[in-house]
Parts: structure tokens; C-alpha cells; sequence
């Protein structure tokens, strides 16, 4: 079990959401750049969804979303059962989900700048494991019910 993000966390995620809705597609654009350094990980994403422009629009939707409810995570509920079911789809594995981090957070201050400090980027380290964790522990279940 994840412990829970503390009010101080919260607090410092939810106040990012006007930046994330500005900045939003700059910062999963510039994620996908850092991500994709790795082939092997490049060649679990679709290309075309990339090169539309829909997945980097997918996932800053479900950035912001997360800002906006993190302290209310049952509003997000259906969506997450869409990632998992994607990434259980795509082959995502939870070995994966560092390489995620390392590009999102930098990807973050590349893009906000000045306007994020250490404080927000730890904040958003510590939401980012949050929600990962649930979407493994989601995908785990997923796969042992296929498999059965
Ligand atoms: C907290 C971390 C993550 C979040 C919030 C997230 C979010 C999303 C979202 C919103 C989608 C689109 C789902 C849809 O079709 O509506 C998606 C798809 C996908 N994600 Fe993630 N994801 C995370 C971690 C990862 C990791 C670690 C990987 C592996 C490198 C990954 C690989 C993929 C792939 C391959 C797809 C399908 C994209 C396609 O259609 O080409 N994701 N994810």
C-alpha cells in the first residue's frame, strides 16, 4: 500500500493546474522527446498517435486531470481503468515506469522554467508515484485475469 500524499503535496499539485493547462501539451511533447532516447520504449507507442498529436494530447489531458483531483481520485476512477487497460494492451510493464519519471519531471522545468522550483518538482516526483502505483497494482490485476 502507497502511503498517502500529505495536504502539503496536494496543495503544491493542485496549484500547478493553471500552468498545466497552458503549458500542458509543451510538457508531454518534451516528455516524449526524453522518453523516446529509449528504442525500446519508443517501439511500444504507436507512432501515428504521436506524429497526430493525440497521444502527447491524451496524456496532458490526464495530467491535468490528476492536478485538478488529487485530493478527489474517485473522479478519475474510469479513466484510469482506460490507461490500464492501454497500457495492459500496449505492454507496458512496471519495470517502464522510471523511465516515465526521468522524462516527465526534467520535462516539467523545461517548459515552466522559473516558475517551478525543487518544492513542486519533488511534489509532483511524489503525485507521479502515487498514481503509478495504483495504475501497476491496476495492470497487475488486469493481466492475471487475462491470463486465467
Ligand atoms: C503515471 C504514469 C502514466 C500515466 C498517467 C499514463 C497515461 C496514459 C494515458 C492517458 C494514455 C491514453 C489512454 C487512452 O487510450 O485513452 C496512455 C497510453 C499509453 N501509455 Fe501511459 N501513462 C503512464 C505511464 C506509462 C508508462 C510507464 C509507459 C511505458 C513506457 C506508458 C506507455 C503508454 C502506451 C504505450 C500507451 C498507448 C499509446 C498509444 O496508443 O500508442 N505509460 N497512458
Amino acid at each position: 500500500m502507497t502511503a498517502p500524499l500529505s495536504p502539503e503535496t496536494i496543495a503544491i499539485v493542485k496549484s500547478t493546474a493553471p500552468a498545466l493547462q497552458r503549458h500542458g501539451l509543451a510538457i508531454t511533447n518534451r516528455m516524449y522527446e526524453r522518453l523516446f532516447a529509449d528504442a525500446e520504449i519508443k517501439a511500444l507507442f504507436d507512432q501515428a498517435a504521436q506524429e497526430s498529436g493525440e497521444q502527447p494530447k491524451r496524456l496532458a489531458a490526464a495530467i491535468l486531470a490528476y492536478a485538478k483531483n488529487v485530493d478527489n481520485l474517485g473522479a478519475l476512477t474510469q479513466a484510469v481503468e482506460r490507461m490500464a487497460q492501454r497500457h495492459v494492451d500496449t505492454g507496458v510493464k512496471p519495470e517502464h515506469y522510471p523511465a516515465v519519471a526521468t522524462a516527465l519531471l526534467p520535462a516539467i522545468k523545461d517548459v515552466l522554467g522559473d516558475a517551478v522550483d525543487q518544492r513542486v518538482l519533488d511534489a509532483w516526483g511524489e503525485a507521479y508515484w502515487f498514481l503509478a502505483h495504483i495504475l501497476i497494482g491496476k495492470e497487475k490485476a488486469l493481466c492475471q485475469r487475462e491470463a486465467a
